[in-house]
């Protein structure tokens, strides 16, 4: 009799323990739009993932790893089910989770409207544990084991986060809000004060276990040129750390920092000038760049964060896959929430996939399930470790369900290919489709509790 995956007798971490199902993960780029190459995705439709404490110890078929597993390994048959990597958010923020679903007519008046007022609760540790809490159980249930968060203003919040995130053995990146104008009193920082607590929480929080730290000034609007050269300072200090922030989301907020920066080139160009275009630097929305901007991205390795239910639920733009395509600038995908309107990557993939037909771009599955596992990982510079099943890496991952609705299971039981069944999973899928969520090879979410 296979095991019942819904059985509470799941084996505790620093064990070994197999995992017989359905296995899928990238070794590389998958074949682009039109191209029919398959050689970098891993697809074993009888797999075993062995996973010995954090780590994957193997991955292969299971006729050719099942006969050598150590004498007592307790084998989970999964085989109706499908891992892959732990999904990659790139561009989310935590203490937007109360006000997700908050309708404005355009980014700038929700930022004033809803944005702001809720970010001013987390000068309250209590509330900041709270929420934090919520949105870790509500990633982890939509199979997203690893995001860039943005965090408030308040060094607190920050605190908040990775002590949640710490305690779960969670990979996450996170930083402190950096904002010393443009925004209500209550929530500015001041260049030095921004920098300073920036540097503790680095010190504080950067490798500390698996947590690391994102430089975080919200937006060129709401720093001042002191604050965004404090900020290129710490990047140069701290060349592992992280850098997040927004560019060119929306035409009038494009508009406004024109009017504020008038002696750049464009909007990514303010950016570039301190120092803030490199590896490990992640730029949300980058819908108004235009061919200069893309190529920049490319030359200095930054990464784009497309977040496609936020650009839509705000009315903010089309995200132009073709030409990013064309520019070979890292492309990742994020929820944006609360601007965004699901934690789930799955409907994030759904809706990414929409906005590249819009334009004419045919965004395949595989593409799209690289881009939120390994493609992530490898655009962070955190390859090998997360994103991928292979062997060594921390074992994230999530257990995905064909049949965790009727519709999936009708589609799916038709799918004639891999492509197929990923594109069912994308299109239908959301919470519903996960079954369980791992994290440093512990089980940290199980559907239905
Ligand atoms: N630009 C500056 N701040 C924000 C934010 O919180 N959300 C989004 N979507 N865009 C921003
Ligand atoms: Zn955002």
């Amino acid at each position: 009799m296979p095991a019942d995956p819904t059985s509470p007798k799941l084996p505790d971490a620093g064990q070994r323990t197999a995992y017989r199902a359905q296995l899928l993960y990238f070794t590389g780029e998958p074949g682009r739009a039109g191209d029919n190459r398959a050689s970098t995705t891993v697809w074993l439709s009888d797999g075993l993932l062995v996973v010995e404490g954090a780590r994957i110890a193997q991955v292969g078929d299971y006729r050719s790893l099942a006969s050598d597993l150590a004498p007592g390994t307790p084998v989970i048959d999964w085989r109706d089910k499908l891992i892959t990597p732990g999904f990659i958010d790139t561009h989310i923020h935590y203490p937007q989770t109360d006000m997700i679903a908050s309708p404005a007519p355009g980014l700038l008046p929700w930022l004033e409207t809803y944005t702001f007022p809720t970010e001013r609760r987390f000068e309250d540790p209590a509330y900041a544990a709270d929420v934090a809490r919520f949105f870790i159980d509500e990633l982890l249930r939509c199979g997203t084991t690893s995001a860039l968060v943005y965090c408030t203003v308040h060094p607190g919040s920050v605190d908040a986060f990775f002590t949640e995130s710490a305690e779960r053995n969670l990979r996450m990146v996170a930083g402190k809000v950096m904002m010393d104008r443009n925004c209500p009193e209550f929530l500015r920082d001041t260049a030095e004060t921004g920098g300073r607590d920036s540097e503790m929480l680095i010190q504080r929080w950067h490798g500390q276990g698996r947590q690391l730290y994102a430089l975080t000034p919200r937006f060129a609007p709401t720093s001042s040129e002191a604050q965004l050269g404090v900020c290129g300072e710490l990047a140069q200090r701290y060349q592992d750390v992280f850098i997040q922030t927004h560019v060119a989301e929306n035409l009038d907020e494009v508009k406004w920092v024109k009017e504020l920066f008038p002696g750049h080139r464009s909007y990514l160009d303010i950016y570039d000038h301190y120092g803030l275009l490199r590896p490990r630097a992640v730029y949300g929305h980058c819908i108004w760049l235009d061919g200069h901007d893309r190529r920049r991205m490319q030359e200095t390795g930054a990464v784009a964060a497309h977040c496609p239910t936020s650009n839509q639920f705000l009315g903010s733009g089309l995200f132009d896959f073709a030409a990013a395509e064309a520019s070979h600038m890292p492309v990742t995908l994020a929820t944006d929430v609360g601007g965004g309107s699901s934690f789930s990557m799955l409907q994030t993939m759904n809706e990414a996939h929409k906005v590249a037909r819009l334009s004419g771009y045919h965004l395949n599955a595989e593409r799209m399930f690289y881009q939120a596992t390994e493609g992530a990982a490898q655009a962070l510079g955190l390859g090998g470790q997360i994103g991928t099943l292979a062997a060594g890496a921390e074992a994230d991952f999530v257990v995905l369900d064909p049949q965790a609705t009727p519709l999936l299971a009708r589609r799916t039981a038709q799918a004639d290919s891999l492509e197929e069944l990923l594109f069912a999973l994308a299109m239908l899928g959301d919470d519903r489709a996960v079954a369980a969520t791992f994290a440093a090879g512990r089980r940290v979410h199980q559907r239905g509790g």
